[in-house]
């Protein structure tokens, strides 16, 4: 069984504290809805995989769905602890955005989580080919790029920013996500990915 982690989050500028209780409590439903799957499959399978095998087919394939969820949640929200920080283009970050974005990532993340549909805006670090990647993860589970690890992740479902923006207010979200940001945490993440 999984438990809901505990963000300390700083109150953010742009993301009111409403929005972010509601989100948390989203988060929560995730971690929820997996362990009762994880429990049905359980009952259902002792009962009979013959007799619960359309039941047994659907749990199976939402497990992503809310495994991805819980986690890419957990990934979202430690982004905010402690506070915005910087980017430092001194760290290992730092300087490869400065060779492989020129500057421009953050628009580029931006442009990607403006793509239409609920999902997910997501840096990834490829320890195979030595390099980044970007990606949307359509929902939370779609879309991946497995084995890679994932270093930013941005949410730009709509419950992210329609109570602080209203539906067509996610460009405005996102440049209050990046503002709120703790670059702090990336590049401690993608410190890790590349030891
Ligand atoms: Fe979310």
């Amino acid at each position: 069984m999984y438990e809901s982690k505990k963000f300390t989050l700083p109150s953010l500028g742009g993301i009111s504290d409403e929005s972010v209780k509601q989100h948390i409590g989203l988060y929560e439903g995730y971690v929820k809805n997996f362990n009762a799957i994880s429990t049905k499959l359980v009952e259902y399978a002792k009962e009979g995989t013959e007799k619960n095998a359309l039941a047994l087919g659907e749990l199976v394939r939402r497990k992503s769905f809310e495994f991805d969820g819980m986690r890419l949640h957990e990934l979202y929200f430690e982004q905010f602890e402690n506070g915005a920080k910087a980017l430092d283009e001194n760290s290992a970050l730092g300087k490869a955005f400065a060779t492989e974005y020129h500057g421009y990532f953050v628009e580029y993340m931006k442009a990607i989580g403006s793509m239409r549909g609920p999902g997910w805006a997501i840096l990834y670090w490829d320890p195979v080919g030595k390099q980044f990647q970007t990606g949307f993860a359509s929902e939370q589970h779609q879309g991946h790029f497995v084995t890679l690890p994932v270093l930013l992740a941005l949410d730009v479902w709509e419950h992210a920013f329609l109570l602080d923006y209203g539906a067509a207010g996610k460009g405005k979200y996102m440049d209050a996500f990046f503002k709120n940001l703790n670059w702090g945490v990336i590049e401690k993440r993608s410190d890790e990915a590349q030891k």
